[in-house]
């Protein structure tokens, strides 16, 4: 029996040098000292000893089992230690590495033309206000003098909802909108999305237009020329010249059209203008009557102008790209160039 217990010491300090983790310690330990452990079989054997053996044999048992027993302790004590080092190591955070430089956007060439539009009428003191994309048949014709019979319907290619709503087609029912709410005088801009169903390099289905109506006594026609000469000179230069030709809108009497001198050849005529001299950038006119009478306000009281610009347009002006469809096909590549 000595010799088993020497035996069993032995073989404990040998195969406590091979453990390298703690769950290979766990499992030696219950093999040592489980219930059904080496050493505990051993002194399960203690019984059939003699009176004298027994106290010898004891006191050894007990030697070999403190023995072991703190082999085991420093052992876990230094896995432990290792297994905190290699943790920490794992964690380790370098302070001194550059940082992270974050991803930051900036506004669409679009909007850029589109804040600058407004800034310009804003400094005029129109004020920007909105409304919503899907309009009804009321807001977008009829209240505009465009009943359904009315030739000027077709001009718009429509995108009709299934609910008989639909997108609106210019912004132009915004002053409707606008109107109704409150009374004269009244000097709004509105910046927003517009949708026809169009496609080729000028045109996109989804496009923006900045409608602007002035109402108040005795507004005239040349106060019209007056605030868009201003702000083409503003957006395109000082020697930017602005000419009005006769046009029609239902909802402007009389209507015009309105083009600057080209801005790639001062006037001269070139491909960008057609060799005309000129580019057409918005429609505008008095106020017609059946647009006051359709908001209860009384023509022979007030009277006003409104415009309508196309942004992209001006944006292309600006930034010269020969297909608009560009802008809105989410190329970083087109866009970052802005
Ligand atoms: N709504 C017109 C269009 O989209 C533009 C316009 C607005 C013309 C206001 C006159 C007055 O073509």
């Amino acid at each position: 029996m000595k010799e088993e217990l020497q035996k069993i010491q032995q073989e404990g300090l040998e195969a406590l040098q091979q453990v390298s983790t703690l769950k290979d310690l766990e499992s030696l330990r219950i093999d040592f000292f489980g219930r059904k452990g080496k050493l505990t079989d051993v002194m399960k054997g203690m019984g059939n000893l003699s009176q004298d053996e027994r106290p010898i044999i004891g006191k050894l048992a007990n030697d070999v089992r403190t023995v072991l027993t703190d082999a085991f302790d420093t052992t876990k004590h230094t896995l432990e230690q290792k297994q905190q080092e290699q943790q920490l190591m794992a964690e380790a955070i370098d302070v001194t590495l550059p940082g992270r430089k974050p991803a930051y956007g900036k506004a669409h060439p679009v909007m850029q033309t589109l804040d600058r539009i407004e800034s310009i009428f804003n400094q005029m003191g129109f004020q920007a206000v909105t409304g919503p994309e899907i309009e009804t048949d009321h807001y977008n014709f009829d209240a505009l003098n465009t009943p359904s019979d009315h030739p000027a319907r077709d001009l718009h290619d429509t995108f009709y909802l299934t609910d008989g709503n639909l997108l609106r087609t210019h912004t132009s029912p915004v002053q409707i909108r606008v109107m109704e709410k409150q009374t004269p005088p009244i000097r709004i801009i509105v910046p927003g999305k517009a949708y026809r169903v169009d496609y080729d390099v000028s045109h996109t289905p989804m496009f923006h237009q900045v409608e602007g109506l002035l109402v108040d006594k005795h507004v005239t026609f040349s106060e019209l020329k007056g605030v868009l000469v201003s702000f083409a000179k503003q957006m395109f230069g000082d020697q930017t010249q602005m000419r009005f030709r006769p046009h029609f809108f239902p909802f402007t009497e009389p209507s015009a059209e309105a083009d600057i001198s080209c801005t790639v050849c001062q006037g001269k005529g070139c491909r960008s203008c057609g060799h005309t001299g000129w580019i057409e950038i918005l429609g505008a006119g008095a106020v017609d009557p059946e647009v006051f009478r359709a908001v209860n306000y009384d023509p022979e009281e007030v009277t006003g102008f409104a415009f309508g610009m196309g942004v992209e347009r001006i944006a292309n002006l600006q930034f010269r790209i020969p297909d608009i469809r560009t802008f809105y096909e989410n190329d970083l590549r087109f866009l970052r160039q802005f």
